[in-house]
């Protein structure tokens, strides 16, 4: 695939989330085409009880209907003191149809006073190519939860979430580029580029 001819990989991206598919664009611009997957190949259940094993489900079967590989992430935000919850549930951890603001106000009155306010985003990337081979990376993003939303940019849980690598900004207070240099999503995908790279991709 990356040949003189050819030399930028061509990944379909199988998420439907946008504000996904936006920092995927983002991260991989300078180097992978990102196809938009097609809008008539329905959302798949995510229903896999780790995050790898979403991933796989939403890039096989975007692989299948395309004929071409795709690239899928799931992410989860694991807090110390509920026992790792939301994890794999994080999208809809406040019920189906959920807001995101919905999902960080559960977490909010959850943890309530709680002081150990430790938490990790967790990023997994699964790239599937048609003949069925497989690459997976993971990246990793530990913080603390802010007591009440801080910021406007982002999304999801990034209101509530301070990163230990920053300057004390939640990734909410962020610019986008600053988030992706310490993010799970971000160096997930930077390691997805080193395996491609090393696997000749
Ligand atoms: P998904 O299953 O990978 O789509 O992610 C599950 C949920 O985690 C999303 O619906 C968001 O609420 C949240 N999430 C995923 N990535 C991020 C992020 O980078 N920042 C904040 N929240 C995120």
């Amino acid at each position: 695939m990356n040949t003189p001819h050819n030399p930028r990989p061509q990944l379909v991206c199988a998420s439907a989330n946008p504000d996904k598919v936006a920092e995927i664009e983002f991260i991989l611009r300078d180097v992978v085409d990102l196809v938009a997957r097609p809008a008539d190949v329905p959302d798949v259940v995510e229903d896999a009880d780790t995050l790898e094993g979403n991933a796989r489900l939403k890039a096989v079967a975007i692989c299948e209907a395309t004929g071409v590989p795709a690239v899928a992430d799931d992410t989860g935000l694991e807090v110390l003191a509920l026992d790792g919850a939301p994890g794999v549930y994080s999208a809809r951890w406040a019920g189906e149809g959920c807001s995101y603001a919905d999902n960080r106000n559960k977490l909010l009155a959850e943890l309530g006073g709680e002081t150990d306010r430790r938490a990790v985003f967790r990023t997994s990337v699964l790239v599937r190519w048609p003949d069925g081979r497989e690459l997976v990376v993971d990246g990793v993003c530990p913080g603390t939860i802010a007591l009440a939303d801080r910021g406007e940019g982002g999304f999801g849980y990034d209101a509530v979430f301070v990163p230990d690598e920053g300057d004390g900004r939640s990734f909410a207070e962020m610019a986008e580029a600053d988030k992706h240099a310490i993010s799970h999503r971000g160096r997930a995908f930077r390691n997805l580029l080193d395996a491609l790279s090393a696997a000749g991709e």
